[in-house]
């Protein structure tokens, strides 16, 4: 499983901060930037240590991977739209509107005003058969995860526009089914206006993507790493029997060592 460190965690949230006040400078328009910075200092402690998801083999399922997700697609949104511009598309809405919807496109993951979205899961079949690391906490009330990003912006007084809106909202494409009537319309009055929600459900899908295959590399590297100590282990335990009386002190420490890297605790 990924594990970031302590340093990487405070990391990424000092460039997703940084992120904040690059975007929205002191002078911008509704108290934006103030706004903002209160909302994320509300949620410091939880936002720094949540997942993006609860199963290991959906994207980001470890501590502080609700916050490298963000960053990966707020990043791989401004270049998704450098490609859109380059091939000609409109672009009709500003660098501004497209990072605020990407920053907080999954917000609602990080819970309600006190209580985290995702808690860890007790059961250790889950956590063996499911590959669940976390589970959703029951005590919270029932909200797409949309829906809870939009409630929170609102309680903390953050407004946004109407690309904003329309950006945060459709970033889960097709995959949410209450998208359907923005996305598929045979009415051409109601197609969407801007290219913001088509960007943005690439860049969320293209970064849940690759963040999948980094774990999964990971997983198939540990494996593999795991695999070799365990031969190491056995190459140890196997001793000529005319050399077994002068080695067996040295073999029994060695093997106690291995056993200690391989499995984290003393034979
Ligand atoms: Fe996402």
């Amino acid at each position: 499983m990924k594990q970031l460190t302590a340093e990487q965690i405070q990391e990424n949230w000092n460039k997703l901060i940084q992120l904040i006040k690059d975007t929205f400078p002191e002078d911008y328009p509704d108290n934006r930037r103030e706004k903002l910075l209160k909302m994320y200092h509300h949620f410091e402690d939880r936002m720094t240590v949540a997942p993006a998801s609860g199963k290991e083999h959906y994207h980001n399922a470890h501590v502080g991977g609700y916050v490298e997700h963000v960053l990966h697609v707020t990043d791989l949104a401004v270049q998704i739209k450098e490609m859109w511009e380059l091939n000609k598309a409109t672009i009709n809405f500003t660098d501004e509107e497209l990072i605020f919807a990407a920053i907080h496109h999954d917000l609602g993951k990080v819970g309600d005003l006190d209580k985290d979205y995702y808690v860890p899961q007790d059961s250790e079949w889950h956590r063996k058969n499911r590959g669940e690391i976390f589970t959703h906490n029951g005590e919270l009330s029932y909200m797409t995860v949309t829906d809870r990003a939009i409630f929170l912006l609102g309680h903390f007084q953050i407004p946004m526009s109407e690309n904003e809106y329309i950006g945060l909202r459709l970033t889960d494409g097709l995959y949410e089914e209450a998208n359907k009537n923005y996305y598929i319309s045979w009415n051409p009055d109601w197609g969407l206006k801007s290219n913001i929600a088509y960007i943005l459900h690439q860049a969320d899908s293209m970064a849940t993507h690759i963040e999948y295959d980094m774990w999964k590399r990971g997983d198939v590297e540990e494996q593999e790493a795991k695999q070799e100590k365990v031969e190491s282990l056995k190459k140890a335990l196997t001793v000529d029997d005319e050399k077994k009386p002068a080695a067996s002190d040295e073999l029994s420490q060695k093997s106690k060592d291995l056993f200690e890297e391989l499995f984290g605790e003393k034979s």
